[in-house]
């Protein structure tokens, strides 16, 4: 959507949400000096070294180096895409946004999928109601224990045993098959032309997106002789399987206010633990947990309870899902079960308050992954002992934050008994294996006096772009010695606005990004600007030269003993000329 919005929107939109606004309906804020002060949302800190400058209109963290506008702010926060923040600020400063006809079109189409699965629904919810034959099906939903309220409420139904009933129903309804088969409701036949109905004979459990409409469906048999137990609905337009959670509709709030959530493996777990009154629960249904579902789930939630089956499925589950969690910042506990247990049967036969106290008591993963060990960790081969401990080592690499990545560290250290360093060299030596996918927070910029003066130069083009004119000829892309700084010269030099906000904007490289917000937070000196830019010129000339000096030095001693007399006259001339100059 954003992808073709006017630049000259974005930036509308950008100037009509004030940042110290924006940031203090997250982070409270004090004022200080010209700027506003907080505890960042983005590391633990005791000391705040959260900044947000309004007259930039940009925040930056001293701390963990997190910075940049109020897209990137919502981003980082709030977990969202640029698209996402962008819409989320217009809607925030009443700003409408065209849509664009292609948008239309495409919106027309997803909402047939959505209609024909909100008429598969009431048509599987029909027949549980009707004596033939939902009564069987009834029986069943009875025998597992939920109540009326509950069918409700997940709007649990039944479909019935019948090849063509939700086409033929579904055609009454005026939807077309090839809807119906795009919606995966339907099954093309292999043997004549034609479709028949994909769930038959199971007790149906309709899939909500987080606006609460229904892009799917699980079916289960009432026959657990039956095979497959659950038959799903296949990745259609609406329904990516991998970012959304079962259940999230209802229980958001709660995980919001709790700011913790419970993640079972099935659609059953979920909802008797839901009809028993523990309703910050979701499930990652059908497939395995994702990356998406993680980052999702750390929009609403800072600490993740697995609570699943205590099989060996179960158990690799947990493993499965930890370092996707991990990674998106939160915390992992484990609740245990005895064997054989899931938390279906478990709530419906200790109750809630057991489940609870389950939960008071679960493990954070690190004692978790202590106490499942086969042996004890000290009986184990040094082999084994590795094993486990380059896995956990794994698990921290994953986590961005960085005190709490040693704390983590210092935990496995103590709980395992062995030495703090060996973990901290494992962690490195497993995130350089698998550095690239995953994010970590960059290393503190080391610079040389070089590139410090012309972060400094940059600084101040960055107050007044207009200044770039007048130093014409004194300065140009190649003088800059890193090819970031050459990019954020381009970008006060393409000219328009230079407040670091519009220049963040115009950049999709990270580094460049985090650059800019350093630089933006360099403070000014009090001389007049021109002034101080003509100091920093000088500066890097300077610098340049003596650099440049020193290595054609070593080139001539270089040339000279290899017997090269022609290279190391013309650099001796270069040298002289340069030392004169
Ligand atoms: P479970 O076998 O634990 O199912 O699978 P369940 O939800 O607890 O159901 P009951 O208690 O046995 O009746 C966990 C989840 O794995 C997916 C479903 O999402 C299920 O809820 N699953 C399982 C499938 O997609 N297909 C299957 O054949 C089995
Ligand atoms: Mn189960």
């Amino acid at each position: 959507m954003a992808g073709y919005l006017p630049p000259e929107l974005i930036d509308q939109i950008r100037d009509s949400n004030d940042i110290v606004d924006l940031i203090s309906e997250y982070v409270p804020l004090k004022k200080r000096g010209k700027n506003f002060v907080g505890l960042c949302p983005f590391h633990s800190e005791k000391d705040p070294s959260f900044n947000v400058s309004p007259d930039k209109q940009t925040f930056y963290c001293f701390g963990c180096g997190e910075g940049g506008n109020v897209f990137s702010f919502l981003m980082k926060h709030e977990k969202l895409s640029f698209p996402e923040a962008v819409k989320l600020l217009a809607k925030r400063a009443n700003i409408p946004l065209p849509k664009e006809s292609f948008d239309k079109k495409r919106e027309e189409q997803l909402d047939k999928l959505y209609y024909a699965n909100q008429v598969a629904n009431q048509y599987f919810l029909k027949n549980l109601y009707r004596e033939v034959p939902g009564a069987k099906a009834r029986r069943y939903l009875k025998r597992r224990g939920f109540d009326a309220e509950t069918l409700k409420l997940f709007s649990i139904g039944y479909a019935p045993p019948e090849w063509e009933g939700l086409i033929n129903h579904a055609r009454m309804k005026g939807i077309e098959p090839k809807i119906l088969s795009q919606a995966g409701l339907t099954v093309p036949r292999t043997e004549a032309s034609g479709f028949y109905d994909r769930f038959r004979d199971r007790i149906t459990f309709p899939i909500f997106n987080l606006s609460g409409k229904i892009v799917g469906f699980g079916g289960r048999v009432l026959n657990d002789k039956d095979e497959p137990k659950y038959l799903n609905s296949p990745e259609t337009p609406i329904y990516q399987k991998g970012k959304l959670l079962y259940g999230l509709n209802l229980s958001k709030d709660e995980v919001r206010k709790k700011r913790s959530a419970i993640l079972v493996e099935g659609y059953i777990d979920l909802i008797s633990l839901y009809q028993a009154g523990i309703r910050n629960v979701v499930a990652s249904s059908g497939t395995a947990f994702t990356q998406s579902q993680a980052r999702l789930l750390s929009r609403y939630a800072e600490k993740i309870f697995l609570f699943f089956d205590a099989d060996s499925a179960g158990q690799s589950a947990t493993f499965r899902s930890v370092d996707l969690l991990f990674s998106e910042g939160l915390e992992v506990l484990v609740v245990s079960l005895e064997q054989g247990g899931d938390p279906d049967s478990f709530v419906r036969e200790s109750g809630p308050e057991a489940v609870r106290e389950r939960i008071k008591n679960a493990k954070p993963y690190i004692d978790f992954r202590y106490e499942s060990l086969e042996q004890d960790f000290g009986q184990l081969s040094i082999t084994e002992q590795e094993m486990v401990l380059s896995d956990l080592a794994e698990t921290a690499g994953k986590i961005t934050e960085e005190i709490r990545k040693s704390l983590f560290i210092k935990k496995i250290a103590q709980r395992f008994k062995v030495d703090e360093g060996i973990i901290f060299k494992l962690v490195s030596k497993t995130s350089k294996k698998i550095s690239g996918g995953v994010k970590t927070i960059p290393p503190p910029i080391t610079s040389s006096g070089e590139e410090k003066v012309e972060r400094g130069i940059l600084r101040i083009l960055m107050e007044d772009g207009r200044l770039v004119k007048k130093i014409a000829g004194g300065l140009s892309t190649e003088d800059f010695s890193t090819a970031e700084h050459r990019e954020i010269f381009q970008l006060i030099l393409a000219g328009g606005r230079v407040s670091p906000a519009n220049l963040l904007n115009r950049t999709d490289n990270e580094k460049t990004k985090e650059l800019i917000v350093q630089i933006a937070n360099i403070d000014l000196g009090s001389a007049e600007l021109f002034a101080q830019l003509k100091d920093h010129l000088a500066a890097l000339h300077r610098l340049k030269k003596n650099r440049r000096m020193k290595e054609l030095k070593e080139e001539i001693q270089r040339s000279l003993q290899i017997g090269d007399r022609e290279t190391a006259d013309r650099l001796t001339k270069e040298f002289e000329k340069l030392k004169k100059a």
